[in-house]
């Protein structure tokens, strides 16, 4: 089946590399992208791909409804919102805005244009993990009916878009499925998520601040697993079904840190060009990336231990992750090094200031 799908948020991180999978993946299919380009949100991620930008915002019913109705839209799959917890943390309001009133504006205009007008289609909503709030050493995976207990302003603003999907469904018959994913690393990730953050301070010298213990774990998926997950799901998901996609590399922080560490000092070991570009590294003078760990301030209410058992979608979907944490890793700093202009183009941007005042509270409360 031929499909024309609308792609929200899809000039940010997994948006972007889920256009990419879908043009590869099904060509014949139209792909169009609404995305409001904030902070996170990228024209450089959409190069190549054969995919129309419109800028716009998800909370704007009438622009959907037109993109809807003009391109014979009969697939969404809603990606835009603001993802970042600390960001939640110091500033919450953005996220409601997002993540609730625009998930909610999308659900409205789809019931007006779609069921109303008796049109096939499929609302695919992108969520995370982290609607389940923490696990303890020895607690059970989540699974699709582990209770909600989201704990950051981030996850109780998922938490809330995940139950309007569910409502519009259960309500009104809206074709609708969810996922739920773990924490996603790969290409195209922003550099103020863990691994991303980390690679580009390694390479200028600067402190990898490690909240707390450093012993908190997450569960890593490649993005192109998460990507095909997704795919799965809106092909051959139930209506009104959730399905968790996980990565099955559950690690502390302290170990993932450690193997970014020795990834960088072997990177710097066998490429002397990596030296001069970046001699601010330690690796450049052969020293230890280690050397810039950083113990700092713990995020408040910082979930422990996020896990996912992704049984049902390798049950009903014959999902299953392909990359182990150790490639999928070392592609990742491959293309961190191979890509210097695009999050160059990034740090010039003025969203670092954000990250360094960040840190300098952070290091000045030790
Ligand atoms: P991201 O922050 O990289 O990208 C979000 C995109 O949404 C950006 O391009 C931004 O411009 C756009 N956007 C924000 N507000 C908008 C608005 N009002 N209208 C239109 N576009 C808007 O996020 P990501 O990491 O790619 O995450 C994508 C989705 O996956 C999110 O819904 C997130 O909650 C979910 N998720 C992410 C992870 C992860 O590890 N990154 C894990 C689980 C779930
Ligand atoms: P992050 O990438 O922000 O994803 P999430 O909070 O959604 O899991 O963080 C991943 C883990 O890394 C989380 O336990 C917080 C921790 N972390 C640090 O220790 N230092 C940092 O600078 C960042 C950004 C995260």
């Amino acid at each position: 089946m031929m499909r024309s799908i609308l792609v929200t948020g899809g000039a940010g991180f997994i948006g972007s590399n889920f256009v990419a999978h879908w043009a590869a993946t099904r060509p014949a299919d139209r792909i169009t992208v609404l995305d409001l380009l904030t902070y996170a949100g990228n024209r450089a991620n959409l190069d190549g791909l054969d995919a129309e930008l419109v800028v716009g915002d998800i909370r704007d019913e009438g622009l959907v409804a037109s993109l809807l109705s003009d391109r014979g839209i009969d697939t969404i799959v809603h990606f835009a919102a603001e993802s970042h917890v600390d960001r939640s943390i110091l500033g919450p309001d953005a996220f409601i805005e997002t993540n609730v009133i625009g998930t909610h504006a999308l659900l409205k205009v789809a019931r007006r244009e779609w069921l109303e007008k008796k049109k096939p289609h499929r609302f695919h909503h992108v969520s995370t993990d982290e609607v389940y709030g923490t696990l303890g050493p020895n607690d059970p995976a989540f699974r699709e009916d582990t209770p909600y207990a989201p704990n950051s302003p981030y996850s109780a603003s998922k938490a809330a878009s995940d139950h309007l999907v569910r409502a519009y469904h259960h309500t009104y018959g809206l074709d609708v499925t969810t996922s739920n994913c773990s924490n996603n690393y790969g290409p195209f990730h922003f550099p103020e998520k863990l691994i991303p953050l980390f690679i580009i301070n390694a390479l200028h010298g600067r402190a990898l601040p490690i909240y707390g213990d450093g012993m908190q774990v997450r569960d890593w998926l490649h993005v192109e697993d998460h990507c095909r997950g997704i795919a799965a799901v809106i092909e051959s998901g139930r209506p009104g079904q959730t399905y968790n996609i996980g990565g099955g590399a559950e690690l502390p922080n302290l170990t993932v840190i450690d193997t970014l560490c020795a990834a960088m000092d072997k990177a710097f070991a066998t490429d002397p060009s990596l030296g001069s570009r970046f001699p601010d590294a330690p690796a450049a003078r052969g020293l230890p990336t280690a050397a810039l760990k950083t113990f700092v301030t713990d995020r408040p209410g910082h979930d422990r231990r996020y896990a996912i058992d992704c049984s049902k979608a390798m049950a009903e979907l014959g999902y299953a992750p392909t990359h182990s944490f150790e490639s999928g890793f070392a592609a990742t700093l491959a293309w961190y090094l191979a890509n210097e202009h695009w999050w160059r183009g990034i740090l010039d941007g003025s969203y670092l200031d954000w990250v360094r005042e960040n840190y300098a509270d952070r290091q000045a409360a030790q």
